[in-house]
């Protein structure tokens, strides 16, 4: 599927975005895990959570679809899993497949788990290696590293203290997952602070958990119960329009009901830093906090963005970078390696497709450089063809770009953007006007 976007000068209007990514796969997951009935109302229905729910689906937990974005999960408690008959197929989802091997790593039984042709090339050993300290066996691909893989668990576990040589919340949920079948406690240090809803919600569930600046360590022995989720619109699918709402030469975009996990919010700040008006109105906060945030256009200047904040804006790395072309000045982004680990090599494809649209992305080893052109008329060139690199951020991203582009711009293989915003289209014309963006052949 491609897209064809025409700019727009005008933005405006109310929308709501799915259901948070991150939260979802917990809910299925820790749903499963637990004994019990869980209800999740928000889940986000794109592809990589509702093959997280299959995979739970063919570990035994009974899944029912009551609704849009609600679901119903009979959980099979710690001791109830049952060997999947065939292949696990994770997808494009890095999440499933890393948290589940956290999972598998204590059951007694074997199970395979294989991915599409991005998720193949990603690294496991992240996870595997820890796992494997603890007592599981795992053959696959490059000594196990990658997907298809095969996955023996063990009962009790060791315990473990894991330090991670990466700020990734994929691994640290990994372990703690593993550490319900340890027979003592398991630690997790990571180098900074990762998006912590996988702790939120094993205390929510009823598990035994300790926080300790950037260590976590969960006691085994806990049984799980069903818990009712309601899951926060997904911040990372926010950040495109409130980007959007911010370049735009008029009107106002409002989102409501948000996620803004502190973890989560590292977009928010360097918005803030580059000067952007954003008004964010607190909502309900049981659980997960929810703000809703709007966007009005405004002059932004170049920031740096670095260290900790890193991980809390790892995902909208790519949108910030259509900000920084907008901005005065140069944007700098540093250890952020890990973003040639995503769903693509996102420093290469950013530098690629950019440049296409007449935007210099400097490409650095561990993140990017651009010099910012804030000009009267668009920054980006239309005109051009672009690809996502099958990669859904990078495809909406472009979007963005070509919003704010000066003439329409041809997205390719843009299929992918459903893996986390089904809805993105429909949002992108709610907000811009029939045609802004429309299918093409
Ligand atoms: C996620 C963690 C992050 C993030 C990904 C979702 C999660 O990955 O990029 O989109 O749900 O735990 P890493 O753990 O690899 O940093």
């Amino acid at each position: 599927m491609k897209l064809l976007v025409r700019p727009v000068r005008r933005l405006t209007g109310r929308i709501s975005v799915p259901g948070d990514k991150s939260i979802s796969h917990r809910a299925a997951l820790l749903g499963a895990t637990a004994t019990g009935v869980t209800e999740v109302v928000g889940f986000l229905e794109g592809q990589d959570c509702l093959g997280t729910l299959r995979a739970v689906a063919a570990l035994g937990a009974e899944v029912t679809r009551k609704g849009p974005g609600h679901y119903r999960i009979q959980g099979v408690g710690a001791d109830g899993f049952s060997e999947p008959g065939d292949v696990v197929d994770c997808g494009n989802s890095g999440t499933t497949a890393r948290l589940l091997l956290g999972i598998l790593a204590g059951q007694p039984f074997t199970t395979v788990l294989t991915g599409d042709e991005s998720l193949r090339r990603r690294p496991m050993s992240r996870v595997v290696e820890p796992l494997i300290r603890m007592g599981a066996r795992v053959i696959g691909r490059r000594g196990g590293g990658c997907l298809p893989l095969a996955i023996a668990g063990a009962r009790p576990l060791q315990p473990i203290r894991h330090v991670s040589p990466v700020a990734s919340a994929q691994v640290k949920s990994a372990v703690l997952l593993a550490g319900l079948w340890a027979s003592g406690p398991v630690s997790v240090t990571e180098p900074a602070l990762s998006r912590d809803h996988t702790e939120r919600m094993l205390r929510a569930f009823g598990g035994a958990l300790d926080v300790d600046g950037t260590t976590v360590t969960v006691a085994p022995g806990r049984p799980l119960a069903g818990q009712l989720c309601r899951v926060p619109g997904d911040m990372s699918s926010a950040a495109f329009f409130l980007v959007a709402g911010l370049l735009a030469g008029e009107g106002s975009v409002r989102i409501e009901d948000v996620g803004v996990n502190p973890t989560r919010t590292g977009v928010l700040d360097v918005l803030g830093a580059m000067g952007a008006t954003l008004d964010v109105e607190p909502g309900s906060a049981d659980g997960e906090p929810m703000a809703h945030i709007t966007a009005r256009p405004s002059g932004l200047r170049g920031t740096q963005v670095e260290g900790p904040l890193v991980p809390r804006a790892i995902d909208e790395l790519p949108i910030l970078a259509v900000a920084a072309a907008c901005a005065e000045g140069a944007t700098v982004v540093r250890d952020a390696a890990e973003l040639r680990l995503k769903e693509s090599d996102r420093i290469r494809a950013l530098a690629t497709e950019f440049g296409k649209m007449g935007v210099a992305v400097e490409e650095r080893p561990d993140g990017f450089r651009i010099e910012g052109r804030r000009t009267a008329g668009p920054v980006f060139r239309g005109g051009d063809r672009v690809s996502s690199w099958g990669d859904h951020r990078l495809a909406m991203a472009l979007v963005v770009a070509g919003l704010q582009a000066d003439g329409p711009t041809v997205v390719e293989d843009v299929d992918c953007i459903a893996t986390s915003n089904p809805d993105f289209v429909a949002a992108c014309v709610r907000l811009g006007g029939d045609g802004c963006v429309e299918v093409t052949a």
